[in-house]
């Protein structure tokens, strides 16, 4: 099909990242940070009200959530949140469609939806209208968690070209991997992973090295992103050997005495929430190397470039 034939609010909609060109992300990245060095408190008093939007977030999110609302508020519209199942019609067993459907005629200019697997995104964009931003699909994907770290990256190392991205941890269960997977081929970069066999995917990519310790993957790496052990994903035959896992995870902890494989002016990353002696220490995770805050930052100023961009206020 044709770019022309796709319908707009489809074209428009971030579900994942393969329609993105490397021209559209950098074109992203740069507005991003301009409106990052252009920030000030006062610019809140322009915000002009030019609509509503419709935010659904039927997994549980802080960050994600608080970043949408926030680019949103910023881009100029009113978010009306919808947090969980829970006293809605989705719990009297309304389905998610008619749901999305019946919110769609109170006219939203779009939608930021987090959702659940087995809610099929793309499925949706076929009833409406309205384009939908993916805040986190399962483990599926998470566009705008990969385009918060890759800009925070270019940001700090001036580049992504044939950079080295480790992720450590729950490769498995990771949305923000998935998501990165299409980054990575669009901006360039390499991806390895360091974990427990346990953790890695059954089906394993055979362009992405996979290194057997911390030590020669911080070697390697640019920058390190640390990963959620996503216990809610984990299927019960893991969760059985819980004891057995939680000593081989203990060897991919990032901790003072391993992150200084890392070079000076590698960066530590982590997408949140992170889970203190699990992942990484609470030491490291204040290093001088340590970016987890800027990703943050960042990623509202990212969201509200791609609000402007799906309603049509700027061009990538
Ligand atoms: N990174 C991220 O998606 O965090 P939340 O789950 O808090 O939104």
């Amino acid at each position: 099909m044709s770019t022309s034939q796709i319908a707009p609010h489809i074209s428009r909609s971030v579900i994942d990242l393969k329609s993105f060109s490397s021209h559209q992300i950098y074109s992203l990245f740069d507005q991003c940070l301009k409106l990052k060095s252009k920030f000030n408190k006062s610019a809140i008093k322009n915000y002009q009200l030019k609509g509503t939007a419709a935010l659904l977030f039927l997994e549980p999110s802080t960050r994600t959530r608080f970043s949408f609302e926030s680019a949103t508020v910023r881009a100029g519209f009113h978010p009306l949140v919808l947090e969980g199942a829970a006293g809605t019609s989705l719990e009297k067993g309304e389905s998610f469609e008619d749901t999305v459907l019946n919110l769609e005629a109170m006219r939203p200019l779009f939608f930021v939806i987090r959702a659940p697997q087995h809610y099929n995104l793309f499925r949706l964009l076929e009833f409406i209208k309205t384009p939908i931003l993916n805040a986190g699909w399962g483990k599926l994907a998470h566009p705008t968690q990969a385009l918060l770290d890759a800009v925070t990256v270019f940001e700090k190392l001036g580049s992504l070209q044939q950079k080295n991205i480790l992720f450590v941890g729950d490769i498995s269960h990771s949305r923000v991997v998935s998501s990165h997977l299409e980054l990575a081929k669009i901006l360039d970069y390499n991806i390895a992973y360091c974990a427990p066999q346990f953790l890695l995917p059954q089906n394993q990519n055979e362009n992405i090295t996979h290194f057997k310790s911390l030590k020669e993957g911080l070697s390697w790496a640019h920058a390190v992103v640390a990963l959620r052990v996503q216990k809610e994903r984990h299927a019960e035959s893991l969760r059985q050997h819980q004891q057995e896992f939680a000593t081989q995870l203990n060897e991919f902890i990032l901790t003072q005495e391993n992150i200084n494989y890392l070079s000076p002016e590698g960066l530590i990353m982590h997408p949140g929430p992170i889970n203190y002696g699990t992942e990484i220490t609470h030491e490291v995770s204040r290093d001088s190397r340590s970016v987890i805050l800027s990703q943050v930052e960042n990623g509202t100023f990212l969201r509200e470039v791609l609000i402007r961009h799906i309603t049509d206020e700027v061009t990538l």
